[in-house]
Formats: structure tokens, sequence, C-alpha cells
């Protein structure tokens, strides 16, 4: 049925479906009672996909990953369709456009997705403006970056600012580093470049949120060599954050099936969905081997299937994060989700 669907709404221009479906996501779940109704037919109900991470509790493992809604306009909207949690964000400490249209692609022989948005939102400010206005039924993830126009030297500044707008209303906090759509961004995941940020923005959730502990995690590049993933592993346990998200996006177009015309005709930017499968699973494999239990590990790319949510999470992953599977999936993917999981959990427990 969604795939019938899903061949209409993909002859309209990604962004522009984008805008037009989450419209109707959202619309379809202003009112209370039609919320509480998806949530009963669709949110997770197997007690056994629930858990509590870092003192947060989930209902189901499977979250929307961070791009998706970067205003937070659809806090409500999330739990209604099934979601165990939301990411929102990036929000940079300055609003900016993004990266001038077009910038989204699709790659239908890969279901994949390519885009370069380049952190289009409104802004830390705004976005704590809704946080603080809603009360969602699952929890909320924040992802912070830095503003386009803010000098590599004053990155720390940058993200200190929006963690003390947005922290204080957020059930956790990501620094990303890995977006390959803000020139030199994914330096700053080099261990010394790293360090600064991620000590202020502790001290930043530390100062502003009012005694509680806001988690902290970072979400790293696909890309980096092995050698720089165990350094951020070795980082984050120095400093006592609470967690790695693996992966963003990759620059890689290796290993498509998609025609190399159409591949080059979209241009640079992050590619993400079933090819960054073998690569993001091998980050987190690595993760675990290095930091085991002392870190949450949250994992994302190419996941679409519950057997990719569940090798995920028997390989160290404690929740699980997609994009591109929910564009290609539909408003059930959620649910189907989470169905599959809950089995192979049950069966994996007996
Ligand atoms: C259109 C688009 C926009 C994205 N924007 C962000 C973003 O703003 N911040 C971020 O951390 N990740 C962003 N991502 C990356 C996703 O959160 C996720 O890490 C990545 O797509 C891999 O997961 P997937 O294969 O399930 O899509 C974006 C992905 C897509 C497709």
């Amino acid at each position: 049925m969604y795939r019938l669907t899903r061949r209409l709404l993909f002859l309209v221009p990604p962004e522009r479906i984008h805008t037009l479906v989450f419209a109707l996501l959202r619309g379809v779940t202003t009112v209370a009672l039609a919320r509480r109704l998806l949530r009963r037919l669709l949110g997770p109900s197997d007690p056994v996909l629930a858990s509590t991470v870092f003192g947060v509790r989930f209902p189901g493992p499977l979250g929307l990953a961070a791009g998706f809604d970067k205003d937070g306009m659809g806090l409500l909207t999330w739990g209604a369709l099934g979601f165990g949690y939301a990411e929102v964000g990036t929000v940079t400490a300055h609003p900016q456009p993004g990266n001038p249209a077009p910038r989204l692609f699709r790659l239908p022989a890969d279901r994949a997705l390519l885009n370069r948005m380049g952190f289009n939102n409104q802004g830390a400010g705004a976005l704590a403006i809704q946080l603080a206005r809603h009360r969602p039924q699952v929890p909320i993830g924040v992802n912070i970056g830095k503003t386009k126009a803010t000098l590599a030297a004053d990155a720390v500044t940058d993200y200190r600012a929006s963690a003390r707008l947005v922290g204080p209303l957020a059930s956790y906090l990501v620094v990303n580093v890995s977006s390959p759509n803000t020139p030199g961004l994914r330096d700053l995941q080099a261990a010394d470049r790293l360090k600064p940020v991620l000590v202020a923005v502790r001290a930043a959730l530390d100062a502003s949120a009012g005694g509680r502990r806001v988690p902290l995690l970072v979400k790293i590049a696909p890309d980096l060599a092995d050698a720089d993933v165990d350094a951020v592993a070795d980082l984050a346990l120095e400093l006592g954050l609470d967690g790695i998200i693996a992966t963003n996006t990759t620059t890689s177009r290796a290993g498509l099936a998609s025609p190399a015309a159409e591949v080059a005709a979209a241009g640079a930017g992050g590619l993400s969905g079933p090819p960054l499968r073998a690569r993001s699973l091998a980050v987190l494999r690595r993760l675990h081997a290095r930091a085991g239990d002392r870190l949450v590990l949250i994992a994302a790319g190419g996941i679409e299937t519950p057997d990719d949510a569940w090798e995920r999470l028997r390989a160290g992953a404690t929740l699980v994060q997609a994009y591109t599977g929910f564009v290609y999936g539909g408003p059930l993917w959620p649910r189907r989700m989470h169905a599959g999981l809950a089995r192979r959990m049950r069966a994996g427990l007996s």
C-alpha cells in the first residue's frame, strides 16, 4: 500500500514532499485524542522493548534520527507514530538558511538519500521555545551543531550557547561534529579539537539545568579512521560522557547500485540508508570493543529492517535510530520495526 503511495510521493521533489508530509503528519496529530489513539495503535506495547537509559525511560529502542525535525515542529507527532523517542535538530546558536536548493536527493535503486542541507534551522532559541511549550509522549533528544558563519576558533562559544538554551529542556543532548555539509565541522572530531567543545558543553549543562544531570553524547562520522574512532571513545570515557551516536552520513560513494551519472548529478553531500549499513555497524563494533558498556551506544546508519536493528543491539547498541528507513518505509514503519524487534528480543531472551 505504502509502496504505491511512495511512487506518487516520489514524483514530487524530495524537499517539497518532506515539508508536505511533515505538515500532514503534524496535522493528523494536533488533536490530543487522535494522538492518544494513534499511540495505542502504533506505539511500542511489548514491555520487552522498554528500557531506562542514562536515567531516561524509553518505551521502545527505535527513535527518529536527527535532521528530520530540525526545529522541533513535530514534538507531539513522533510518539503518536510509534517511535520510542525522537532526536530533534541539528540546531545552531544562530538561525541560518542552510545551503541553496536543490540539496536533497533520492537514490531509489539503493533506497538511499543524499543531502547537503547544511543545518537549515531557526536557531537554538526558537527550539527552546518549542520544547518549553509541549509535553511530548516520548523522550526528546536535542542535537546541536556549529553555526556556519562562526569561525572554527569560536566553535566552543557557539556550542556552549546552544547547550545553555536547549540543554535544560532536552532528554539528552548530542554534540554533532560529523555533518559533512558545514565546512570544517568534521575537523572538530580530532580529540584535541573536540575536548574543549565537550568540556564547555558539559559545564554549560551542569550550570543551567537546575540540578538535573543532562546526558551528553557525541555523534561521529562513519568516515573516521579506526584510530580516530578509538580516540573519540577514549576521550568520551575520559570526560565522563554518557555515550556516542554512530553514525552520521558518509561522503563515500562506494558500492552504489544507482547509475553513476545520477549519483554524480546529485553532487556533494552525505549519503544515508543501506549503503551506510556495513561501515556504521563496523564503527559501532569498534566502539563497543573499546568502551564496552561504559558508554551508551546509539546506532544509526542504514537501519531499515527489524534484523538490522536487532543486529545493532546485539553489537552493543542500547538504542537505534533512523531517518532514511522511515522515508522509504512510511508512517507504519516504526510500528513494524518495533513489532519485529520485540519478536527477536523475546526469542533472544528465551
Ligand atoms: C536529509 C537529512 C538530513 C539530516 N540532517 C541531520 C542533522 O541535521 N543532524 C544530524 O546529526 N544528522 C543529520 N542527518 C543524519 C541522520 O541523522 C543519520 O545519522 C543518517 O542519515 C544515517 O541514518 P539513516 O541511514 O537511517 O538515514 C540527516 C540525514 C538526512 C537524510
